[in-house]
């Protein structure tokens, strides 16, 4: 084993697209129960465009290298006493990562956070299932708690974690709204049995009150502000708001996280109704076993075409910069992968 050289992009500090830059770094041979992995694909997610602005919460320091998801190939690794019996040089793994760094050709992991790709998966498309659909099924079955029939409400639905809810939320037999504005989100939220409503002209506290006088069992916000409060009031007795929000006002993002944060746990305080935070990065921290049967299981859906990531469109590494103006500029919709050559 020798050290790699490789590319990869560093926001070298918090600002536009242009603090983006690819530089050579090279990686050092893995400490024990790590592997090398040379990344073919990494999914881009709003997150990374926050946290290259400065605002988000969990990624307070520069420089760093954006990015929570990845697929690629082992390269080699250190094993020590829990390295599994299917890890070989070669093998295709995806990883959600606890701490953003996917958007480069090589990385080191822990051998805990790596997970087999089934036989034939495209790794384009498996970098686009770790965040969005580990979050939906936070959002769902960790904080949601649902059952077949109950009805929810997706703020955010044609968005990368909204789809991903749709297409669960409709596998386990739930009755769905979902607010969105983009042209084309009528007939696509319709494709997952999700009835839109268009948060630019209509308040969707309204829509519910009329539509589902007896309350929701869920709400599923990253809005934030005023929404929280809107939310937990279209709620039906038992049921639970869950806020999946690192989101606010452009300049304010991370002062209005935390006090969303904080609103969503005091209204927890009061009866007959839940809040809950879901917060991926630390969820998975918290359960190694759990993430990897989770994403396994998920991956394995891709893989018979139970859950179709709808990738808008791929880019290089090196086009990192160009691809996050665009989606500032909304030039691009939908999810976006890296590839590295
Ligand atoms: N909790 C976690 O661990 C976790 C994990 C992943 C992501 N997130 C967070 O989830 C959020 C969404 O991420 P994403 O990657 O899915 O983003 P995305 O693909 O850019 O989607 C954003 C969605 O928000 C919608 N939207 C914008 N303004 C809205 C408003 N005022 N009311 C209702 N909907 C509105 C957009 O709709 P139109 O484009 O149709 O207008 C779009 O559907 C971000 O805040 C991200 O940080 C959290």
């Amino acid at each position: 084993m020798r050290e790699i050289t490789y590319r990869k992009v560093v926001a070298e500090r918090f600002g536009g697209s242009d603090v983006l830059r690819t530089v050579q770094a090279t990686l050092p041979v893995p400490p024990p129960g790590h592997a090398r992995v040379r990344v073919l694909a990494a999914g881009i997610g709003f997150t990374d465009l926050m946290a290259r602005s400065g605002d988000y919460l969990l990624q307070r320091r520069t420089p760093f290298t954006p990015g929570y998801e990845l697929a690629g190939e082992v390269v080699d690794f250190t094993v020590d006493s829990r390295t599994p019996a299917w890890l070989r040089a070669g093998a295709r793994v995806a990883a959600a990562l606890t701490k953003m760094a996917a958007y480069s050709e090589f990385i080191t992991l822990p051998l805990w956070q790596l997970v087999p790709l089934p036989e034939g998966l495209d790794p384009h498309l498996a970098s686009a299932v770790p965040l969005d659909y580990l979050t939906a099924i936070s959002l769902l079955d960790t904080h949601g708690r649902l059952r077949t029939g109950d009805t929810v409400l997706i703020q955010g639905a044609s968005g990368g974690v909204g789809q991903a809810v749709g297409t669960l939320g409709r596998l386990r037999g739930l009755r769905m709204y979902g607010t969105a504005s983009s042209s084309g989100s009528r007939e696509a939220l319709a494709r997952h049995g999700v009835t839109f409503i268009d948060y630019r002209r209509e308040d969707f506290e309204v829509v519910l009150r009329e539509r589902e006088p007896d309350g929701v069992q869920a709400v599923f916000d990253h809005i934030g502000g005023n929404n929280l409060s809107k939310g937990y009031r279209v709620l039906a007795p038992g049921g639970v708001l869950v806020s999946y929000a690192f989101s606010g006002r452009p300049g304010r993002m991370v002062g209005d996280t935390v006090r969303g944060a904080a609103r969503v746990k005091f209204m927890n305080l009061q009866p007959h109704r839940r809040t809950a935070l879901s917060m991926v990065p630390r969820e998975i921290k918290a359960d190694h076993a759990g993430y990897r049967t989770a994403l396994g299981n998920l991956l394995d859906m891709a893989k018979r075409g139970a859950i179709t990531p709808q990738i808008a469109a791929t880019f290089p590494l090196a086009k990192a910069a160009d691809v996050h103006a665009a989606l500032e500029r909304r030039e691009i919709t939908g999810k976006v992968v890296l590839t590295m050559s």
